[in-house]
């Protein structure tokens, strides 16, 4: 096994002409000597994977800059990444970028190695799915909450009605207890800081992020401030000693085998990773699913009858979840033809093997929801939005890996029944209430920034049905 080299050996080896044995034995574009395919990809990120596919196949080798990349399309190989061999890989390099460490940490999405198991296991009993149910009164309250303002007839734009409400969720089953006007301002802090994820110059972002630019200026002070309110939390309740039922209840409770806990700075990393990791994906399936539900109404009906036949006026509880099987169906046909995680990053640690071929290590491996997610081979009508083909058969004959919405493997989301639960929870609600009509002057078109957007919102009228 060779020792891991750092990406500037890399650089070195590659600028010194020295071949990296990858690219002599495995199909792919070459792209320009110095860019490689980087501009090809920044252009239209989500056609240029496609496109890789159909041109080269299931495994494709390529190279960003100095940085040699492997595309992987197929459930086989992306099993062999995120499971068989996870030990041999750790995250992309974009996410050791000190953008992301600022604003993260040593959270469970950056860690690694024993750092990252150790983190895992104090978190996990936060997110089984006994204590998650404690959640969904919040989830139900808050979209009432949020759906009692609209008015019948006017026009709402779903995207950002779903981030506020996802924000608002996450800080609550976080905070519960902390009603100070403090808790408020997390999460505006939080939408500004997180703002140049937004935009496509991310990467370009991320790299010059120690450039006292004003957009980095202000985004070291939005990051202090929020440390500020953060760390004053931890310690009130620390103080206090009460168990109040929150996440953060869970996270200062947990204790591993030797009785060590979390310090200060492990409690603001997670914080600030379950504040990132936890509402965007979740806002934008809920987003793409009152599009998908727009554009399909026969689904809509389907859905609205569901609705009527378990909740009728009553709210949602955790008890329905069980019978919410069409809104559940939607949820899945909507992260798969809308993946808000589109595409998954690792990093080969040592040498090794994909599909037959050989993998130095500090190659960057991709492996795209998007593509995989919309391959006739797994799915029959790719394109057609079908919540009806989740049948528990279709689901038993369907490679495992063909569908990973939430990634697989050790590093799977530990959020996905917390999320799963919240957005079936607000799409009845919301559902019982309202029908929602698409605007037909606005298009609605894919914005693949750091998850997967809608560009210009999902403008919708509300039309009032029900409760
Ligand atoms: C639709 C909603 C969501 C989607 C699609 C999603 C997707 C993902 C994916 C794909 C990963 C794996 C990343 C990788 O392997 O590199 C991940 C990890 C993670 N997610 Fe989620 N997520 C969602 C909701 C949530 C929520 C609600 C939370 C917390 C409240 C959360 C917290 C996390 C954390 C902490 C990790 C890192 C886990 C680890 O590495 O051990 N996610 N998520």
């Amino acid at each position: 096994m060779s020792s891991n080299p750092s990406i500037s050996e890399l650089a070195r080896a590659y600028s010194a002409g020295k071949k990296l044995d990858i690219g002599t034995r495995l199909p792919g574009p070459k792209g320009t000597r110095v860019m490689g395919v980087m501009r090809e990809f920044n252009r239209d990120p989500l056609g240029f994977i496609d496109r890789l596919q159909r041109d080269y196949g299931d495994i494709v080798w390529s190279r960003f800059l100095y940085v040699p990349a492997l595309f992987l399309y197929h459930p086989n190989e992306i099993e062999s990444v995120l499971t068989t061999n996870a030990k041999n890989f750790r995250k992309a390099m974009t996410l050791r970028s000190n953008f992301f460490q600022r604003l993260v940490g040593n959270g469970l999405l950056t860690s690694e190695g024993n750092e990252w198991k150790r983190q895992r296991r104090l978190l996990n009993p936060a997110f089984h799915r006994e204590r998650v149910a404690t959640y969904a009164t919040t989830m139900v309250d808050y979209t009432k909450r949020l759906t009692a303002n609209w008015r019948h007839g006017e026009m709402r734009d779903m995207h950002r009605e779903m981030m506020r409400l996802t924000l608002e969720i996450v800080v609550r089953c976080l905070f519960s207890a902390d009603v100070s006007h403090d808790v408020d301002h997390v999460g505006e802090t939080l939408s500004e800081m997180v703002k140049p994820f937004a935009s496509q110059a991310t990467l370009k972002w991320i790299l010059n992020n120690r450039l006292p630019t004003p957009e980095h200026i202000r985004f070291h002070r939005l990051a202090r401030k929020i440390d500020r309110v953060v760390y004053r939390i931890i310690s009130e309740r620390r103080a206090s000693g009460k168990d109040e039922g929150d996440l953060l209840s869970m996270l200062l409770a947990a204790h591993d085998e030797d009785g060590s806990g979390m310090n200060d700075q492990q409690l603001r990393d997670e914080v600030m990773t379950l504040f990132l990791a936890g509402h965007e994906t979740t806002a934008l399936t809920l987003a793409w699913s009152w599009y998908l539900l727009g554009e399909n109404p026969e689904a809509e009906k389907r859905f609205h009858a569901e609705l009527d036949e378990v909740l009728g006026d009553r709210d949602a509880t955790f008890a329905n979840l069980s019978r919410l099987k069409y809104t559940e169906r939607i949820v899945k046909e909507s992260m798969r033809l809308y993946p808000p995680a589109y595409g998954l990053g690792r990093e080969a640690i040592n040498d090794c093997e994909i599909g037959g071929y050989h993998v130095p290590p500090g190659t960057q491996v991709f492996m795209f929801q998007w593509t995989t997610h919309r391959d006739a081979r797994f799915f029959a009508e790719p394109l057609r939005f079908k919540p009806e083909r989740w049948t528990a058969e279709f689901e038993a004959q369907l490679p495992k890996y063909a569908y990973f919405p939430f990634g697989a493997g050790p590093r799977v989301c530990i959020g996905a029944s917390f999320a799963m639960m919240e957005m079936i929870l607000v799409l009845a609600t919301i559902g019982q209430r309202f029908h929602l009509r698409l605007d037909p002057n606005h298009l609605v078109e894919t914005y693949p920034a750091m998850s997967l957007r809608p560009k210009a919102g999902v403008k919708v009228t509300v039309a009032r049905r029900r409760v």
